[in-house]
């Protein structure tokens, strides 16, 4: 029985926030992003050129962390569209400080991106980013579904990062993990320290995606 006259204060003390938005002039771009990043990536001395924990990615090509900085059009337009959802995602999270910052503290540095291109077969690991306030995934080109396969695959699934250990009706509320399933054209940031993967992909078109991370206010 509830006690009427009982008041329960709520604290969501430390929520784990997402974003995701989806880029409405992605069809401008798509087919002049994948078709530069098969061109960078033929020149590849290794599948992973970026040298980083290369035990944990299978059957996937990834570049260096510096894409943003490549000097090519769509690669450029798709950094300013990364920029600027971020901007605005950033404004409606941190509120009135977000007002009170000059341009310069609210400045957007992408320092480190760079882009996956995934096989069949190919997977990401459980991870987590470092060293920057946000991180993102824009999926470029969400791959296809294997038509013998009732597998699609290639999903990013996050893993809440206090995890409980323990589930009942209790804390029914609370999920374990959350699945993206990727569209072209959609981006998805996210705090790095929650750890997330990529799941095994099965479709026999490539799943393009390029990721990055962000600081804010500092070079
Ligand atoms: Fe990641």
């Amino acid at each position: 029985m509830q006690d009427s006259s009982l008041q329960i204060d709520r604290l969501d003390l430390w929520p784990t926030t997402f974003f995701s938005c989806t880029n409405p002039e992605h069809h401008l771009i798509k087919e002049d992003l994948v078709s530069y990043f098969n061109a960078v990536s033929s020149d590849f001395e290794y599948d992973i050129e970026s040298g980083v924990a290369v035990g944990i990615k299978d059957n996937l090509l990834e570049s260096k962390f510096d894409i943003f900085k490549h000097d090519n059009e769509a690669v450029q337009e798709l950094k300013n569209f990364c920029v600027t959802a971020t901007s605005q995602a950033l404004s409606e999270i941190n509120g009135q400080l977000w007002r009170f910052l000059s341009d310069e503290q609210k400045s957007i540095n992408i320092d480190e991106s760079w882009f996956h291109i995934t096989k069949k077969g190919g997977y990401h690991d459980v991870h987590t980013h470092s060293n920057c306030s946000w991180s993102g995934i824009y999926y470029v080109q969400q791959g296809d579904q294997d038509p013998l396969s009732d597998r699609f695959g290639g999903n990013n699934r996050f893993r809440s990062s206090t995890r409980m250990g323990y589930f009942d009706y209790g804390n029914r509320y609370a999920s374990d993990s959350y699945e993206v399933s990727p569209e072209d054209g959609k981006m998805i940031l996210f705090p790095p320290h929650v750890p997330h993967s990529a799941t095994p992909y099965w479709g026999n078109k490539d799943r393009v995606v390029v990721a990055f991370n962000i600081r804010v206010g500092t070079k």
